[in-house]
């Protein structure tokens, strides 16, 4: 072990009860091989977390809460029985070898296609402007466009708050060791924050405060299921992305109302803020090295836990985010679809596989759970 080149990113990182072995953790990757129909999690979903249980801590792919919150083809859901009998495989296979899983709790929004909706219905948004977004509809893998979405009612949404406590609570049944609310990337709860698009005028638009109602709601909700002894919510995660912009999803000071946001998030006690910082650092968006250290500090001062950066990092960037105090951990996403031994590969300074873009969505084992550790029996 005296060549370990990455000391920062192997050693322990922890809040209270998420103790993590390594800051090396895995951020949620939609892979589209639920069971169909139904949306069920299968045996070779645990397989698949089961070779990647080294992970410091896995947040597992976006899973909607409600069969409203769906908005591409074979995504696993936790709204039924036979879904939460689904992932206790997953959860027993991570747990058998050491590992911790938490589950990130989804809901699409206008981000989806009335084909994969109850009867066919209409998506719901903070809006009735359509997603510019296209998704896989069917197992011809094709992308369709959004389907144009209906506004919801103001009434409607502690509804929808119920359903993610509702998730909340069938996560802890399936065995997971906490939730990750997937507040990023334009869905539904993004939808509701940024002004871009969130152009209502009841109690859940215009004012920083009313745009964050939403989500704290869903918060409060999530955080009640997860309560810790001590009355905090170190078990729960709020995912962000606030510099990602992408049409209408964009604001016009992010600085400002993820700040607030973190406030509200910290002040809840959440155990860990992620955030999305850049899909590519080789055209990162300048303002992330002022905004984002602004935002973690937000959450921090306000009682928060653990900031985890993500996005397109190598380890050796990692490792200096982690030992310059840019963040607690890091989570690497594609790095660790062709590399289920990650950590180790890491200690041993790579080789790394390169990702397959081709098997990121749909199939089978191929491209998810027939890649061999990089030494025989190093991750069996
Ligand atoms: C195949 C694939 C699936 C993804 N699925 C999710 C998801 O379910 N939830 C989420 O918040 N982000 C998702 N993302 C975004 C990643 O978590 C991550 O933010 C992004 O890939 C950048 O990090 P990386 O360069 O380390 O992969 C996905 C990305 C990819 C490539």
């Amino acid at each position: 072990m005296s060549d370990i080149k990455h000391d920062a990113l192997l050693s322990p990182v922890g809040v209270r009860n998420l103790q993590a072995k390594n800051r090396i953790w895995m951020a949620p990757l939609t892979r589209s091989r639920a069971t169909m129909p139904g949306n069920v999690p299968n045996e070779m979903m645990a397989e698949y977390y089961r070779q990647r249980s080294g992970a410091g801590v896995i947040i597992a792919e976006a899973t909607p809460v409600t069969p409203w919150g769906h908005g591409y083809y074979a995504t696993p859901g936790i709204h039924s029985d036979k879904q939460v009998e689904g992932w206790k495989p997953v959860t027993d296979a991570v747990h058998s070898r050491g590992g911790k899983i938490v589950l990130q709790l989804w809901h699409v929004g206008r981000v989806s296609n009335s084909a994969l909706l109850p009867g066919n219905g209409q998506p719901v948004s903070s809006t009735d402007v359509i997603s510019e977004s296209m998704s896989y509809i069917d197992d011809t893998w094709t992308r369709a466009k959004n389907t144009a979405p209906r506004k919801l009612e103001t009434d409607e949404i502690p509804g929808i708050v119920e359903e993610f406590r509702d998730g909340a609570q069938r996560a802890k049944d399936a065995g997971f060791d906490g939730v990750e609310i997937h507040g990023a990337n334009s869905y539904l709860l993004d939808q509701f924050v940024r002004d871009g698009v969130n152009k209502r005028d009841d109690i859940y638009g215009g004012s920083i405060e009313n745009r964050i109602r939403f989500p704290l709601m869903v918060a409060d909700a999530v955080a009640d299921v997860w309560k810790d002894e001590d009355g905090g919510a170190s078990r729960v995660g709020y995912r962000i992305s606030p510099l990602s912009e992408h049409k209408d999803v964009r604001d016009s000071d992010p600085e400002a109302v993820f700040r607030a946001l973190a406030a509200g998030l910290g002040q809840r006690r959440l155990g860990f803020l992620h955030s999305v910082e850049t899909w590519d650092r080789s055209t990162i968006d300048p303002r992330v090295a002022t905004v984002l250290p602004a935002i973690v500090k937000s959450f921090k001062d306000a009682g928060g836990g653990l900031y985890i950066g993500n996005g397109d990092y190598t380890p050796e960037q990692a490792d200096n985010a982690i030992v310059n105090g840019w963040a607690d951990a890091i989570a690497f996403g594609k790095l660790w679809i062709p590399n289920p031994d990650l950590e180790k590969r890491i200690a041993m300074d790579g080789p790394y596989r390169k990702p397959e873009p081709e098997t990121f969505y749909g199939g089978g084992a191929e491209g998810y759970i027939n890649f061999e550790p990089l030494e025989v029996g190093a991750s069996s």
